[in-house]
C-alpha cells in the first residue's frame, strides 16, 4: 500500500520541547506536539513500496558534511489569515541547500515527482485556522528574533505521514547518517 512520504529532519529532543512550550494558547491555533516537530526537506505524498525502496537505494550514497543550524525567530504563512505559525532556521545556509539539492535530485532518480516548490526551510509549529495575523503579532513580536537553539545536523530521515482525526503522526521509516 502506498504510503504518504516525506524527506525531512529529526531535531533534537531538547528543542522540540522548547518550542512545543511556546504554545500561546490561541483559539484557532493547533500547537503541534513536540513530537511532530521537524524540518521538512521535500514532500512526496503517496509513495508505492516499490518506489520507496527505489528511493532508499538512491538515498544511499547522499552525504554532506555535518553542519550546525541556528533555530531562531518566528513567523506566520499566509497573509492576514495565517495558515502556518513557523520557527525560522536563519538565512545562510549552504550546507542545507547543498543537501536539498542532493536530496532532489535522489527523488528524481528514484522516479518521483520532486517537490518543486521553493524552498523555504521551517520548522512547523502550529496550523492556524480562522485565527487573524493581529491576534499572533504578541507572539510574533516577542519571539521574532529569539534564538531558541544551535543544532548540528548529522543526518536526515525518510518519514511517512499517516493522517488521523487528532493530526498527523508521523514515523521514521529510514534514517541516514552522514
Ligand atoms: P509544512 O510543515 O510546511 O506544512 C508532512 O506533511 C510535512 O510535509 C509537513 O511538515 C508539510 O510542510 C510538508 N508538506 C509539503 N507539502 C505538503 C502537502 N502538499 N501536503 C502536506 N504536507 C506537505
Amino acid at each position: 500500500m502506498a504510503k504518504r512520504l516525506f524527506l525531512g529532519l529529526e531535531l533534537p529532543e531538547v528543542s522540540r520541547q522548547t518550542l512545543a512550550e511556546l504554545d500561546p494558547h490561541i483559539s484557532g491555533l493547533r500547537w503541534l506536539p513536540s513530537e511532530q516537530l521537524h524540518l521538512t526537506m521535500s514532500f512526496l505524498g503517496d509513495v508505492e513500496p516499490e518506489a520507496q525502496e527505489r528511493l532508499g537505494e538512491v538515498l544511499n550514497p547522499v552525504r554532506v558534511p555535518s553542519f550546525f543550524l541556528p533555530i531562531e525567530g518566528v513567523g506566520a504563512f499566509g497573509g492576514n489569515r495565517p495558515t502556518v505559525v513557523w520557527a525560522g532556521v536563519g538565512n545562510g545556509h549552504p550546507h542545507l541547500s547543498a543537501l536539498h539539492k542532493h536530496l532532489q535530485d535522489a527523488v528524481l532518480r528514484a522516479g518521483l515527482e520532486a517537490d518543486l516548490r521553493p524552498f523555504h526551510p521551517h520548522i512547523t509549529l502550529a496550523r492556524a485556522k480562522n485565527v487573524a495575523r493581529s491576534t499572533l503579532k504578541p507572539f510574533l513580536i516577542k519571539y521574532a528574533e529569539t534564538e531558541f537553539d544551535f543544532w548540528k545536523v548529522t543526518g536526515f530521515a525518510l518519514f511517512s505521514s499517516n493522517l488521523t482525526s487528532e493530526g498527523a503522526q508521523y514515523t521514521v521509516e529510514l534514517r541516514r547518517e552522514f
